[in-house]
């Protein structure tokens, strides 16, 4: 977990903390690693592999919405499951903070939220405030910007979804849960699976052009280039003849560079 690990725990020890002068208001700072007493008996067994196209493993959590099934969360929607290493972490708050005051565009395409993170209701509650005030989001509970996040203590949800480090499982050490996305879709599939490391901030506009990427594709059997954004050319896909091509999007709307490489305009 490359040099941040150390600089928390270093960060969590009392001498270090009466040196340092916090920039926000008087919160105990929690990201505490913990360990395990003893390896919970279902991570004994191999943790489950996601595959794209595979049904995402349904739960029922405790969530600062309150309980909650998964797969009756995700409805008829779309869904992105996120998740973070851990509460009152820096770059976690950021995180949330931009996909809260994202979620008009993440409505606006069908898309429902939820974040995860290996922590209790109370801290996450307490989180929730930290974030709002230094990113201005308005994520608590009520506001425009809330959705659910997970309160995974036990991180059963974490080893569902393959997002324990294999280093934490052999030392039982620094419980900290992997950075991951997941985009379902909703036959609830699990249609992208992005895994990123704890100092990695994620992008967020990266995830809104997969889900525009996705859901153009399924609408009209097209692929997508190399940083396509939604509005722009789309590629008639390999399983589909020219003259198919031709017939579904125009005789004049087929541009081939090869015969393998055709684009086309979407009209409206
Ligand atoms: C964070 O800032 O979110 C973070 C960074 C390193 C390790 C764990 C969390």
């Amino acid at each position: 977990m490359s040099a941040f690990v150390p600089a928390l725990r270093a960060l969590a020890r009392p001498s270090v903390r009466r040196m340092v002068k916090p920039v926000v208001a008087q919160r105990t700072f929690v990201a505490t690693p913990r360990r395990f007493a003893a390896r919970p008996a279902f991570m004994e067994k191999e943790q489950p592999r996601l595959r794209l196209g595979a049904v995402a493993p349904n739960f029922v959590a405790e969530t600062t919405h309150g309980k909650l099934d998964f797969h009756q969360y995700i409805g008829d929607s779309w869904c992105i499951l996120f998740s973070h290493p851990a509460d009152f972490t820096p770059v976690c708050t950021t995180e949330l903070g931009a996909f809260a005051k994202l979620r008009p565009e993440f409505d606006a395409r069908n898309v429902k939220l939820i974040g995860l993170s290996a922590n209790g209701l109370a801290q996450h509650d307490e989180w929730v405030k930290d974030i709002d005030e230094v990113t201005g989001s308005a994520m608590h509970a009520g506001s425009d910007g809330s959705f659910p996040v997970i309160a995974d203590e036990t991180r059963e949800v974490a080893w569902l979804y393959d997002m324990v480090d294999q280093a934490q499982i052999e030392s039982l050490a620094t419980a900290f849960t992997i950075r991951s996305v997941f985009i379902i879709d909703p036959a609830k599939k699990i249609r992208l699976v992005m895994t990123y490391p704890a100092s990695t901030g994620r992008n967020t506009a990266e995830v809104l052009r997969v889900v525009d990427s996705l859901q153009t594709a399924d609408k009209n059997g097209i692929a997508t280039p190399v940083n396509w954004t939604a509005g722009e050319d789309v590629i008639v896909p390999p399983t589909v003849s020219t003259q198919d091509a031709k017939k579904k999007f125009g005789a004049d709307n087929v541009r081939e560079l090869k015969p393998y490489l055709r684009f086309t305009t979407l009209r409206k």
